[in-house]
């Protein structure tokens, strides 16, 4: 069978998918998540298909798709109140659904389960598709069962050219992993599967105690509730070693361990460091969005490559990166080091957050590190930085003494000669805090830092919390502080990251009204 390759946004290709599809045939379709291998979920014959070219187990139940909410009612027996306030919040959108099935769900779809996955998804081919087939589509990931999913039609091909009807060419996907999904058949949503629908948007939207989680690692001899999570999933040919810790300790441990054959997966901070030619670039430690969309990619580009074995430098598990670290657990099959031992928590945020407060109340016992304390210091006793800095900035400088308001004033409303300081001091401040952490070996330690992205910070914590208020809030906690003038006040807020930056970075959030 030739595979056809389609083009969503014309009108005639779109009216040949669904035709397929109403035919009983097999088409790959581009989705926010990833691209999934559809076919007419009220027809046995044509589902079957799906699970022969993907060499599905039988057991593993597919997910149907709609695209619009009207369907649901022909494919649950209940549609819960949660599983109607989940549909309401999220869909379209990255999240499967878990509901006692009807009638209608033919037995290869749910694999003998009394339940089935629904999900609506939001790339406008999948709607339009779906739409225009007049059918819900039942489609799992379109992946030759055990392979990274696709997330480009490139990778669909490389899989199920010659097997399916057709592939819908929809660019790359957005998000790169799989959906949540989340049991909805109880008083409580029971997450079976990370996605970018993160435990914290659920609990935003049930409140946190209807939101369950299932262990995707059962006991001995107990079934996992969702089937797929059981087989071995994502793992490239070379074998996968996951290295845990902050992102300076997982860069250390590799290139303290990796030879010039091995393949690297390393945050975007590390990338030159490497070797190129097997170094895929994972994005910027702190990027969850970019580490989901590329891990997927990056896994089927390593077997394409003779690379030994295979270093991936873990992000952290919080968030979306939930999601991204289960995936990257089931690839390194068990072989997972801990290059840290201890805990090292940033917190920063918005000024007039209110976030040295709480630094305090959640240091407390603990090693707090004061950044601005740390760097106001160095600016009175570090002979080196110092001397660099009169070098550069000689008009902040009388006597051979720093007047530290009139180098405030020099970078203050000049962008490159901010740089130009923080191009000088952020390597002594680097330097400095290695040596706290080295002479503090044990402990965990607690980094209170404005600027904690800025200066490079993050790349040394394994939990960074984002304090955050209100614009209304922080102007008036800077005014009082700093006994500054509304405009002043705005001016200095005005410099800072948006709000936004924090929620999508940061670990945790903290909101402090
Ligand atoms: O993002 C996605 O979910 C993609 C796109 C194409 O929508 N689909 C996808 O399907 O990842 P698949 O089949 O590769 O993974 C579906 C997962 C499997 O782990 C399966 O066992 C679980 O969902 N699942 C499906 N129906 C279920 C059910 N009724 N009860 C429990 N788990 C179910
Ligand atoms: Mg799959």
């Amino acid at each position: 069978m030739d595979t056809l390759l389609l083009n969503p946004t014309n009108p005639q290709d779109l009216k040949t998918a669904a035709q397929l599809i109403r035919d009983g045939g097999l088409v790959a379709i581009p989705t926010e998540t990833v691209y999934g291998l559809g076919a007419n979920a009220l027809d046995p014959v044509a589902v079957g298909g799906i699970f022969a070219a993907k060499g599905r187990p039988q057991d593993n139940p597919l997910i149907v798709h709609i695209s619009d909410l009207d369907q649901i009612d022909a494919l649950t027996a209940d549609f819960t109140p949660i599983g109607r306030q989940l549909a309401e919040a999220f869909w379209p959108g990255p999240l499967t659904i878990i509901l006692k099935k009807s009638g209608n769900i033919p037995q290869a779809v749910s694999a003998g389960l009394d339940t089935v996955g629904i999900r609506m998804p939001s790339h406008p081919a999948a709607l339009a598709l779906i739409t225009q087939a007049g059918v819900p589509v039942a489609a799992p990931s379109a992946n030759t069962s055990g392979r990274p999913s696709p997330t480009t039609a490139a990778h669909v091909l490389e899989d199920m050219q010659g097997k399916i009807a057709a592939v819908l060419e929809g660019g790359s996907c957005d998000i790169g992993l799989e959906s949540t999904v989340v049991d909805a058949t109880g008083q409580q949503a029971v997450i079976l599967r990370p996605g970018a629908i993160t435990p914290q948007m659920l609990a935003a939207v049930l409140g946190e105690s209807k939101v369950g989680h299932h262990n995707a690692a059962p006991n001995a001899g107990e079934a996992p509730r969702a089937p797929g999570m059981k087989y071995r999933h994502y793992a490239p040919k070379a074998a996968v070693t996951l290295v845990c810790g902050s992102p300076q300790e997982s860069y250390r441990y590799i290139a303290a361990h990796a030879q010039q054959t091995d393949g690297i997966l390393a945050f975007s901070e590390y990338f030159g460091q490497f070797p190129p030619h097997y170094t895929i670039d994972f994005g910027k430690s702190y990027d969850k969005k970019a580490h989901g969309k590329i891990l997927f990619d990056a896994l089927r580009h390593f077997d394409t490559l003779t690379v030994g074995r295979i270093f991936i430098q873990c992000p952290r598990e919080y968030g979306a990166g939930i999601a991204t670290v289960n995936r990257l657990k089931k690839a390194a099959e068990g072989n997972i080091v801990p290059a840290s031992a201890r805990k090292i928590v940033g917190i920063t945020g918005l000024s007039g957050s209110g976030k040295t407060h709480i630094s305090r109340s959640i240091a407390k016992n603990h090693l707090l590190i004061d950044a601005d304390a740390f760097y106001g210091d160095m600016l009175l006793h570090h002979g080196p930085m110092l001397a660099e800095l009169e070098q550069a900035f000689p008009a902040a400088f009388s006597g051979g003494v720093l007047d530290k308001k009139q180098l405030s004033q020099l970078v203050f409303a000049d962008k490159a000669q901010l740089e130009r300081l923080n191009a000088i001091t952020h390597p002594y401040i680097i330097a400095a805090l290695e040596d706290f952490l080295q002479n503090h070996p044990q402990e965990d330690i607690y980094i209170d830092a404005p600027t904690l992205f800025e200066s490079g910070f993050d790349r040394y914590c394994t939990c960074i919390i984002g304090v955050i208020a209100s614009r209304k809030t922080c102007l008036r906690r800077i005014m009082e502080r700093d006994k500054l003038g509304e405009e002043q006040a705005a001016a200095r807020l005005d410099k800072q990251k948006d709000p936004s930056f924090f929620l999508e970075h940061c670990d945790k959030i903290i909101e402090n009204e």
